[in-house]
């Protein structure tokens, strides 16, 4: 998605500590913690655990954070920030330069003021953050009662480019650097729900400032509170900001992000080894459109200022470190979620080496030979991105025995639904999944999550279905809750493409249940809203305009907002319906919903050509075209070019309608000659892999590689819009890597293109097979792997694909299975560098 509103709008093995990635990555912790983690880097020329080091760091070099961090307009970002927690954190922590917000990012990489630390939920740049929580260094002078600076425009530090590194698990940047005896090295790592910050200051200072560190609590016109128990050095709190809480019908009035900060500290006075924990001076404050207060040794403070609490240490502190625990149930949730994450006395270089684990198992999975540097660079930050989303949002129950005694803990969660915590029921998995970007992300992403995180996957269409039983509807765009942003029920194609993938033990009449209400039952007050984007305070926007979809055929414009796309949309969500139903032997269903899956062909404008908006009497809205990529009405973020091509699941229908194959390849020519497709958004995704479809896949293969080289670079603002949670990374990672694209992801099938790689190498988690298909592995069996095999020898430099033998044997026609993908083995691509027919001999 873009800018829609660009102006307003089996069981835990013991001692498994709680950062819940996977088995191989717990077994990785158990090693770490046997081994002695000696902080080894200088910043100051005392010893620190400053450089994110080289050495076992594998792929992990390629990964960049800093892509995605700047942009072309409207959003000026590519929506990404730096951020350095685990695997689909419930937390990412982020360096801030400036204040997020809807439509804004914590960082941006032109800025050159460091104002803190950001423990976000943000999970795209559209949508609001919530339940975060914000830390920032200053120093101050005590003595003659100066303010210290917490406003966003004033609290910020200098930092040079060439002074901050940002890795996947590990940020670093010196701040400060020319102003003498005031610089300070910062390093901060994260894992799910908690992270660790460390301050290290110069030894030798030239002036009369001390060094403080300052906790955000809120942001004004919100009621929260800040807490200091100084003996314990603690600073707590909570934060009820939800930014975009008028989105969508769930208010949640009770929400609240809760945080536990633990302070200690160092002074070249003291005890090399030694941590102090007490704070002596402290205080909290206030702030709104009239100023700041600061009130010293105050220990709490509630109310709807802008709140903060701030530490003051010696003049000789030479190191600062804090742990952050981080929840949405409580204080003491959060202070046990620290625990369990990284617990009192951890160093710095534990923590980094745990993360950097986590993500190189990860990371590593996927290995390649060939391509350029920046092809690389891109490939791996994108499977750095596609593994944020969803993220995790079941926090552990807090038991009385400990962390390494428990064989089965359990974990419960808020519900923005119901506004409550709700407990995971014994035999339905562990996690629970939030930020639900589906209209982005039903086309690759979660293909991409299928083959990589089978048991995950379980855990996320668990976490849909609890949706369901709580709010009665499937997610559209959930973030805390839903929002209500961009069209469709497209859980429908989840729940489907994860019953085609073999990932069963969720409730699957349960998810019949939630999918066939998607398809029968329209929103609430259907005829009174057109359901324009971002309307406030609506019920759940579902399939609106269904009401006239069924009696009609198609959803009228005098009707509804975008109502052609709505259509074309509603009618892949039945293809998709039309498959569970199929999966569960429902067989005059299945028949219904395909029958009805034809609906697209009602809003073709025949004179046209192409699909158009329509109205209820059944004409066609004349509307010009200026901008080949430009917006039109009846469609969403699109136009008449991009949604014609949107019938993912019939393309041979769609041929027919046109005029026949030939037809439909001409208007491809014309969409893509006369500057139509627009890769910087998501329904133009699939477009370029028809051809293949359509007997010409030289035309594919040209294209992929055309559209891959112009829409991504491996610099900043290296996207040609926002990442948006993972699916434009998946484009990347099926198109260059595996050479084939899910254009109908609940089909099972792939469509050829050509892969950029010379080699590649795919470890994928091992399933078992079940009724002849592959089924999603037990828990102790994830770390067993299948590993696929890609050859394409000339690929660097030789675009076209003669053919391909799948395990030694020809493939027919440009398209390979799951199945294909999940069994390993060996694929061989002939490439040439001449277009040519497909050899199927
Ligand atoms: C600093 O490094 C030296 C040499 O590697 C080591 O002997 C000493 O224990 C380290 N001190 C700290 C505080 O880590
Ligand atoms: C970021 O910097 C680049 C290069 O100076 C500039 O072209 C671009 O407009 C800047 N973007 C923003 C949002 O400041
Ligand atoms: C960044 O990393 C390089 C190489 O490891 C190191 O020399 C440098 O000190 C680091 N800079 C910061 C600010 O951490
Ligand atoms: C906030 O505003 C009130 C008046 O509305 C004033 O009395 C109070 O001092 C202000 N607080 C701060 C921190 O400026
Ligand atoms: C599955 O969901 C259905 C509702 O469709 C419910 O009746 C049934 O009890 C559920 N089964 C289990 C095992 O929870
Ligand atoms: C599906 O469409 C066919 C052809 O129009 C029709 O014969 C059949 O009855 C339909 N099936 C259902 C279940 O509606
Ligand atoms: C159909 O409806 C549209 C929108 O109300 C209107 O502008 C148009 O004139 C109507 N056309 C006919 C033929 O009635």
């Amino acid at each position: 998605m873009t800018s829609r509103c660009q102006s307003n709008r089996s069981k835990l093995l013991p001692f498994l500590t709680l950062l819940i990635v996977n088995l191989s990555v717990t077994l990785s912790f158990q090693l770490s913690f046997l081994q002695p983690h000696s902080d080894t880097h200088d910043a100051f020329g005392s010893n620190s655990t400053g450089s994110i080091a080289k050495e076992r760091v594998s792929n992990l070099e390629y990964v960049d954070p800093h892509i995605g961090t700047n942009g072309p307009d409207p959003s000026e970002y590519g929506g990404m920030v730096p951020s350095v927690s685990a695997p689909f954190a419930s937390v990412r922590w982020t360096p801030m330069t400036r204040e997020n917000k809807v439509s804004g990012c914590a960082y941006h990489f032109n800025d050159t003021n460091y104002i803190g630390a950001i423990g976000s939920r943000q999970p795209a740049i559209w949508m609001g953050d919530y339940g975060f929580s914000t830390i920032f260094p200053g120093w101050s002078k005590a003595a003659d009662g100066s303010k210290i600076a917490v406003d966003f425009q004033e609290r910020g530090l200098p930092f040079l480019r060439e002074d901050e590194n940002a890795s996947a698990y590990k940020h670093e940047v010196t701040v400060n650097r020319d102003v003498k005896g005031q610089s300070i090295f910062i390093e901060m790592s994260a894992k799910s729900r908690s992270a660790m910050i460390q301050y290290t200051y110069e030894p030798q200072r030239t002036t009369a400032s001390v060094p403080h560190i300052v906790v955000q609590a809120t942001r004004s016109g919100w009621r929260g509170a800040i807490y200091i128990d100084p003996d314990q050095g603690e600073i707590s709190g909570y934060n009820p900001e939800r930014m975009d809480y008028r989105l969508g019908p769930h208010q949640a009035p009770a929400f609240k992000g809760f945080f536990v900060y633990r302070f200690e500290y160092q002074t070249s006075s003291q005890a090399e080894e030694g941590w102090v924990k007490t704070l002596k001076d402290y205080g909290t404050i206030s702030t709104n459109s009239s100023g700041s207060l600061e009130h010293s040794q105050q220990r709490s403070r509630w109310n709807e200022d802008g709140l903060f609490a701030y530490v003051r240490f010696p003049a000789d502190t030479v190191k600062v470190r804090v742990r952050v625990g981080m929840s949405l149930i409580s204080i003491d949730q959060a202070r046990y979620n620290l625990e369990e994450e990284i617990k009192d006395g951890t160093m710095m270089g534990q923590v980094v080496e745990e993360v950097r684990e986590a993500w190189r198992n990860k990371i590593d999975r996927v290995r390649v030979e060939g391509g350029t540097l920046a092809q690389k660079r891109i490939l791996y930050t994108g499977i750095y991105h596609a593994l944020q989303y969803p993220s995790e949002h079941a926090e552990p129950i807090p038991s009385d025995t400990s962390v390494s005694d428990r064989s089965a803990p359990s974990f419960h969660y808020y519900s923005a639904y119901t506004d409550s915590v709700h407990v995971v029921p014994a035999g339905e998995g562990w996690q629970r999944y939030q930020s639900w970007s589906i209209w982005d992300t039903f086309r690759a992403q979660w293909g991409f999550l299928i083959l990589f995180e089978p048991e995950r996957v379980l855990d996320m269409v668990r976490s849909l279905l609890d949706i369901y039983s709580q709010s009665g509807w499937l997610p559209m765009w959930a973030n805390l809750a839903e929002t209500n942003i961009m069209i469709g029920t497209h859980a429908d194609s989840l729940i489907a493409e994860a019953l085609r993938k073999g990932i069963r033990g969720f409730n699957e009449s349960l998810a019949w249940e939630a999918v066939k209400k998607d398809a029968t039952v329209p929103p609430d007050r259907e005829d009174e809203l057109r359901f324009e984007d971002r309307e406030e305070f609506t019920p759940a926007e579902v399939r609106a305009g269904l009401s006239a979809y069924r009696e009609i055929g198609f959803v009228p414009l005098d009707g509804w907002s975008e109502s052609t796309s709505r259509t074309l949309d509603y009618a892949y969500d039945d293809h998709s319906v039309s498959r569970v139903a199929s999966h569960l032997g429902l067989r005059e269903d299945s028949e219904f919903y395909s029958n009805r899956s034809l609906n697209y062909v009602n809003v073709f404008d025949s004179s046209k050509g192409l699909m158009g908006a329509r109205f209820r009497n059944g004409t066609f809205l004349d509307q010009p075209l200026e901008d080949p990529k430009g917006r039109q009405e009846g469609f969403t973020e699109g136009n008449m070019w991009d949604y014609t091509f949107g019938v993912i699941h019939d393309v041979r229908g769609l041929s027919k309608l046109v005029g026949g194959q030939d037809k439909l390849v001409d208007l491809l020519d014309r969409h893509f000659s006369e500057g139509h497709n627009d890769q910087s958004n998501e329904p133009s995704h699939h477009i370029p892999y028809l051809y293949s479809l359509l007997g010409k896949p030289w035309k594919t293969q040209e294209r992929v590689r055309k559209v891959a080289l112009e829409a991504f670079r491996d610099q900043p603002d290296g996207y040609a819009g926002n990442e948006d949670c993972g699916q434009q990374s998946s484009w990347y990672f099926f198109t260059s890597a595996l050479g084939c694209y899910p254009v109908d992801p609940v089909s099972g099938e792939y469509v050829v293109g050509s892969p950029f790689f010379e080699r590649v190498e795919v470890d994928l988690p091992a399933r078992s097979l079940v009724d002849g298909r592959e089924e999603a592995s037990g828990r102790d069996e994830q770390i067993k792997t299948k590993r696929l095999v890609i050859k394409a020898e000339g690929a660097s430099d030789k675009p076209f694909v003669r053919g391909l033998k799948v395990e030694g044997r020809k493939i027919s026609e440009p398209l390979v299975t799951f199945e294909d993908i999940v069994s390993g083995g060996e694929w061989e691509f002939e490439m040439s560098s001449q277009p040519e027919s497909w050899d199927s001999s």
